[in-house]
């Protein structure tokens, strides 16, 4: 009996190895990338672990760790896009103009890779896929001191919702979780601009739950997601904000 398989990237990071973590538990194999991880041949955990270091941007480290995903495993059932980062936090007006290209370059550019190479092979394979691509609340509103992460999270759902009508009628299907401030690296590295105190408080001002996420409840909205319990949700963008958007 075949295990369905999900390929996370950003797997190094705080929701990306929570996915691990959750999928796993659900009976999934994984195949997690990284360019964190610094091997350079895919590192195999286990029977039903699989990392491989790489970088979203490149699509020859997209088709390369495809190869393995079907040399390894025989299929692929979904892809979670989660590589990220943040950029700078300043003013609009002082907003590096390389900057906007690195961000989008990853969070734009990483996940329409993902969603285009992804959705192509499960199309050639025949199989039935789900793709879930991770925007933030950050893609539903302006952030007028990180315009490049704004943007490239807008473009994360311009791209979900285009690739739900592309491959509507070819059984895969793609989704966007927006994540509202979440207990990872990211956001311990936006503690750095002011004081954590000053940083929790900031970030969690538009929650209601008052309080971070934690990365185990956007991995959960992920296996869902990826489910057949989701089998006619495609294009949806689901907010996992504590009631941010409500
Ligand atoms: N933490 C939050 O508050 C929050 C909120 C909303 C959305 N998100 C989104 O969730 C996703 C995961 O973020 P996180 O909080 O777990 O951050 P994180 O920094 O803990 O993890 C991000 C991971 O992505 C990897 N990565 C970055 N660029 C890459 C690239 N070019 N190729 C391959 N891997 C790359 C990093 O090495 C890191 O391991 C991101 O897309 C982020 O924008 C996070």
């Amino acid at each position: 009996m075949h295990h369905p398989v999900v390929l996370v990237t950003g797997a190094a990071g705080g929701i990306g190895a929570a996915c691990v973590t959750a999928f796993a538990a659900a009976g999934w194999d994984i195949v997690g990338v990284d360019r964190a991880f610094t091997h350079t041949a895919p590192q195999k955990n286990s029977s039903s672990m699989l990392f491989c270091a790489g970088d979203v941007t490149q699509p020859s480290d997209w088709q390369r760790w495809l190869d393995e995903t079907y040399s390894h495993y025989g299929r692929l059932d979904a892809v979670i896009n989660n590589a990220g980062i943040s950029g700078p936090i300043c003013d609009f007006l002082d907003y590096p103009d390389d900057a906007f290209d690195a961000v989008m370059a990853v969070n734009a550019r990483g996940v329409f890779l993902g969603t285009k190479y992804g959705a192509a092979r499960m199309i050639a394979a025949g199989t039935t896929g789900a793709i879930v691509n991770i925007s933030s609340n950050a893609g539903l509103t302006g952030s007028p001191r990180i315009v490049g992460y704004s943007a490239s999270k807008h473009a994360v759902i311009g791209i979900t919702k285009s690739a739900a009508k592309a491959f509507a009628t070819r059984n895969v299907r793609v989704n966007v979780i927006c994540p509202a401030p979440t207990d990872t690296a990211m956001v311990r590295s936006l503690e750095q601009y002011s004081s954590p105190a000053q940083v929790h408080s900031a970030l969690t001002a538009g929650t209601p739950m008052a309080r971070y996420g934690d990365p185990a409840e956007i991995a959960a909205a992920a296996l869902f997601l990826s489910s057949a319990a989701a089998s006619f949700i495609t294009g949806a963008v689901l907010p996992v904000d504590g009631g941010s958007v409500a």
